[in-house]
């Protein structure tokens, strides 16, 4: 009887600790299609990975998630098995699309912003040469010739 109490207890400190995480899990997901650029796409991503490795490994470890769902009733083992293979694909899409985001923050991201601090410093030259001549013109030769 004792027992059956604290399982009870175990399993719904296990389903509170769940869905807490799955309502952190789903804030996350809307910051993430939120993202405004390249950047905040790839914290809110790593962020994101760093929450779901160890919900996953836990919904998957003895006496997890879906062990419980298991145990109570074998009306979802085909989606229990769905899931758990979900996981695996999840996290190789969230790893795929980081490593697309830093290489092209590195490459192409990188280049452009070089290029715009480029012609930066060329508009800047060009206005103080501008300058420059319209002081010497004005100041320098007036009554010269
Ligand atoms: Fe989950």
């Amino acid at each position: 009887m004792t027992l059956d109490r604290d399982e009870q207890r175990s399993t719904a400190r296990m389903r509170d600790g769940v869905l807490d995480t799955h309502q952190q899990i789903r804030e996350m997901t809307r910051r993430l299609e939120e993202a405004a650029n390249l950047v905040e796409l790839l914290a809110g991503l790593q962020a994101f990975r760093a929450l779901l490795v160890p919900h996953f490994a836990d919904e998957e470890g003895p006496d997890g998630f879906f062990d419980l769902v298991r145990t109570a009733t074998s009306r979802h083992l085909v989606d229990v098995r769905q899931l758990e293979r979900e996981h695996a694909d999840l996290l190789r899409d969230i790893a795929a699309l980081v490593d697309r985001a830093v290489a092209c923050l590195a490459g192409p991201v990188a280049e452009i912003l070089k290029q715009g601090g480029e012609l930066a410093r060329r508009v800047r030259d060009h206005e103080a040469r501008e300058s420059a001549l319209l002081v010497d013109a004005l100041y320098v030769d007036v009554g010269g010739e």
